[in-house]
């Protein structure tokens, strides 16, 4: 294709692009639990005016445009004080968690390497960690070291954390809360440990920092997690989730500038403009600091209290309503609106598909470490009205689900051993073919994949998906 010929009519550009949402998940009805936030409508309204109103100016240059940094440090103010920092610690606004995240592990490493000299820098993680810092550990050559957390709460060990400790760590990080069970991580001890072996703890709040210190006032119960905890160096949140602001929108905050200096970039080695930018993106639209400027502004404490109550309660009546339904098992002890369940006589895969085809988007997630598959739910604001129908369809979903009467080939004991770097693509197109992948048409149903996946050693289940995605993306 070379460039396409025009299309002056501006009502026929936009009826071709709304045309290609008629695969997109139609989360507006409120029977997306994840992947969406819920966002309400007027704070949807109010968000894409601001959006739009600093679409064009370019946060590049902040004594060229010092409206955008002037907003971004507005929110990360806001931010700091949501997370008890303390007076001098600062932040920087990011296109959302995985940059936040990111960005903290790079502040980490060259700190070490300037202040300690450690040129083969590692990273603890729990296994609930988010995927974040495995990525951040692939960008920035850091090397990652696992450590398994507790089989029952799924909450980090710390004593697993403190023998996996060498004299090449430069940071541990603990989760407020994860992602996949929703739980905090003991930040209090995580931060003894920190202090003790003079290392850097960054909590990752991105999915629940915003909501924790929200549902602590309305009385629930909640561990220290924040900066208030002696040891925490750094945090990231999210304001493009429960902060209700457009994508991509997210903080990261350090307790002092003099961790933070070593996020920064900077550039005069070359013919051009001097460059220095505090995250990943040079140019950046003004946009999502001003649509986050405007949402947090226009909810303020009393909307979002409002908004956290409703989470809350109807995560209560969620969490209450699955451990009632028979073969059902909640994991963990959910202490935001994440929900995740499993059902251990049940083909877990083919209840998700099962009410998918009931009109719900629910969540697979595949087992690793002690934690077995299971359906993973996010108690969104837009959600709350379908609780009992929700609860309704998954009780005979799960009644009704059943493994296929032939079992395919047991590939993960096939491939027990085999080191997938030396499977060549074709193998593994063929392989995604066996579970019904070919080219770039996406299935309907997600069990046989997500079984096969899951059967699959880690290392085998991240080839086959890359492959997956490198089949997917080709130009249309
Ligand atoms: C705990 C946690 N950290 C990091 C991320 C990454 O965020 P993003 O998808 O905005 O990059 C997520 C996303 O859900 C998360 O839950």
């Amino acid at each position: 294709m070379t460039l396409p010929p025009r299309i002056a009519d501006e009502a026929a550009l936009f009826s071709r692009m709304e045309a290609f949402r008629a695969g997109d998940l139609p989360w507006r009805d409120g029977r997306a639990w994840a992947l969406v936030y819920g966002v309400p409508e007027d704070v949807e309204r109010v968000g894409k005016r601001a959006y739009m109103a600093y679409l064009s100016e370019n946060g590049l240059d902040p004594t060229v445009f010092p409206s955008v940094m002037q907003m971004e440090n507005e929110v990360v103010a806001i931010c700091l004080g949501h997370l008890g920092a303390p007076d001098g610690a600062v932040g920087n606004f990011t296109t959302g968690g995985t940059e936040s995240c990111m960005m903290a592990v790079k502040a980490a490493r060259d700190r070490a390497r300037a202040l300690k000299g450690i040129t083969e820098p590692e990273l603890i993680l729990p296994v609930t960690a988010h995927a974040a810092f495995h990525k951040a550990c692939e960008y920035f050559c850091v090397k990652k070291v696992l450590v398994p957390v507790d089989p029952v709460t799924f909450v980090a060990d710390v004593a697993a954390m403190e023998a996996a400790i060498t004299p090449n760590t430069i940071q541990l990080v603990g989760s407020a809360v994860s992602y996949a069970h929703g739980v905090v991580d003991p930040i209090v001890e995580l931060g003894q440990l920190a202090l003790k072996h003079d290392l850097l703890l960054h909590v990752d709040g991105c999915i629940g920092a915003f909501l924790l210190p929200l549902f602590a006032e309305l009385g629930a119960e909640v561990p220290p997690f924040d900066f208030s905890v002696p040891g925490v160096t750094s945090m990231s949140m999210d304001l493009h989730k429960y902060g209700f602001c457009p994508k991509p929108s997210s903080v990261v905050l350090y307790r002092d500038r003099a961790l933070r200096k070593h996020q920064i970039f900077s550039c005069a080695d070359w013919t051009g403009y001097t460059v220095v930018n505090p995250t990943f993106l040079s140019s950046r639209s003004g946009g999502p600091v001003a649509a986050s400027w405007a949402v947090l502004n226009y909810i303020g404490r009393e909307g979002y209290l409002d908004l956290a109550k409703g989470m809350l309660e109807g995560t209560r009546r969620v969490v209450a309503g699955i451990e009632a339904i028979d073969g059902l098992r909640v994991l963990g002890t959910p202490q935001t609106n994440l929900v995740a369940f499993t059902a251990d006589e049940r083909p877990i895969f083919r209840i998700a598909d099962a009410m998918k085809d009931r009109g719900w988007y629910v969540q697979p997630q595949l087992g690793f470490h002690g934690s077995p598959p299971n359906i993973h739910l996010s108690v969104n604001p837009d959600c709350l009205r379908w609780t009992d129908e929700l609860l309704a369809d998954l009780a005979e979903c799960t009644a009704a689900a059943v493994a296929p009467d032939v079992a395919g080939p047991d590939l993960g004991a096939m491939l027990a051993g085999v080191d997938p770097k030396q499977i060549d693509d074709a193998t593994f197109a063929g392989i995604l073919a066996m579970a019904g992948i070919q080219g770039s048409a996406l299935p309907e149903h997600m069990a046989d994949i997500n079984e096969l996946l899951n059967s699959l050693p880690p290392a085998f289940t991240q080839e086959m998906l890359r492959e997956f995605l490198n089949q997917l993306y080709v130009p249309a």
